[in-house]
């Protein structure tokens, strides 16, 4: 099994992906463009820090990693409101495409959302994951931690050209919807193949010596609550489909849904006024699973599908 909290340091990986390449070259196997000569690739950590930033810099990225640790239930600014951290969705500290990556994030905001019906900052939409994802409320803007947060992101879109609005693989996979409603008695059997080693027969993760988590859990109480973007079965599929199991990532799509399904059909923290949420319906997507939707459709295909073509899934 892999250890998947080994801390990533702050810095480039070329060195790796340049010994990496010449091993190709000598082994004769194909000829490979070398790294230098390859397009950039914007996802990557940033080379160096910056002298000036580099404590507020290293502070978010504690943040983001440690999340439990410095604003857990347990502490006294009990901000999140579960054991989890950041990183547990936002793989490798934000930089990986098609697993929630934060490259270049800080070029995409302020932005019009339609959860919250309105242009936000980004230090609004690092409080919805604090509010939903972590289970847990607001930090202020101006707050120390909110800050830091705020320049590790920056420091990790810095050397994403300014005019890049969108990266790709920014967000989930986006999967092809299967044809019929994703079945999470399917998934039940999925779960225990593939995912039980991990995350525990009953979702409830792993933990650490200090309290926070080696696996995190996937429902139960100190899970994301019903009104975080993972509790959406598309976006879980397209997570799991690309990133899990970690490490071995080999699902079929409808694995994937399946098991997403699963997973969201269990018991987790209910969030208070999901129902005020996209105050424009029209721009609710089809696949938000809770009430109140723009049509009549029966909630259940709402929440497990089979979804129309072309829905939408942000
Ligand atoms: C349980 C999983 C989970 C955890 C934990 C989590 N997030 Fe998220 N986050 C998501 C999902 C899902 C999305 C929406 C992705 C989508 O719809 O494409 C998201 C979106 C975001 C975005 C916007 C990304 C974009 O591309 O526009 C930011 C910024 C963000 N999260 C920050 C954080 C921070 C900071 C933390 C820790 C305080 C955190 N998240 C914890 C799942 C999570
Ligand atoms: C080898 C161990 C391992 C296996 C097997 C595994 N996971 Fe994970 N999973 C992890 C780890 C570790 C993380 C957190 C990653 C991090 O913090 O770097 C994670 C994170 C997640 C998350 C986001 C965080 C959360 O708790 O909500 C989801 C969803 C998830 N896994 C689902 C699955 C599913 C579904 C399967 C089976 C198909 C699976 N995992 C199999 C280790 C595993």
């Amino acid at each position: 099994m892999p250890s998947p909290t080994s801390k990533r340091p702050l810095r480039g990986s070329s060195a790796v992906v340049v010994v990496s390449a010449l091993a190709i070259i000598a082994a004769g196997a194909y000829v490979v463009v070398p790294p230098w000569l390859r397009p950039h690739d914007p996802w990557h950590w940033p080379s160096t820090v910056p002298a000036e930033r580099a404590a507020m810099v290293r502070e978010g990225e504690r943040l983001f990693n440690e999340t439990a640790l410095h604003l857990g239930p347990q502490t006294a600014k009990a901000i999140s409101g579960n054991g989890m951290a950041c990183r547990n969705c936002h793989l490798s500290g934000g930089t990986v495409r098609h697993a929630i990556g934060l490259v270049g994030i800080t070029r995409r905001f302020p932005q019009f959302n339609a959860r919250a019906g309105k242009k936000i900052l980004l230090e609004d939409r690092i409080n919805g994951c604090f509010e939903r994802s972590l289970n847990g409320r607001s930090l202020p803007n101006d707050s120390p931690e909110m800050k830091a947060m705020v320049a590790y992101m920056g420091w990790l879109s810095e050397e994403v050209p300014a005019e890049m609005k969108k990266m790709p693989g920014q967000g989930v996979m986006k999967l092809p919807d299967p044809p019929r409603a994703a079945n999470p008695d399917l998934g039940a059997d999925v779960f225990q193949r593939k995912c039980v080693s991990c995350h525990g027969a009953q979702g409830q993760g792993s933990r650490n010596a200090d309290g926070t988590y080696l696996y995190p859990p996937l429902w139960g109480p100190d899970s994301f609550n019903n009104g975080a973007g993972m509790h959406r079965v598309r976006t879980a599929a397209g997570f799991i489909y690309r990133n899990m199991p970690l490490g071995d990532p080999l699902l079929n799509v409808n694995d994937a849904y399946d098991v997403a399904a699963f997973i969201n059909s269990q018991s987790r923290p209910q969030r208070a006024g999901v129902e005020r949420d996209y105050p424009d319906r029209k721009l609710k997507p089809f696949d938000s699973p809770y009430a109140p939707w723009a049509d009549n459709e029966d909630p259940l295909r709402h929440k497990y599908g089979p979804f129309p073509r072309a829905v939408g899934s942000q």
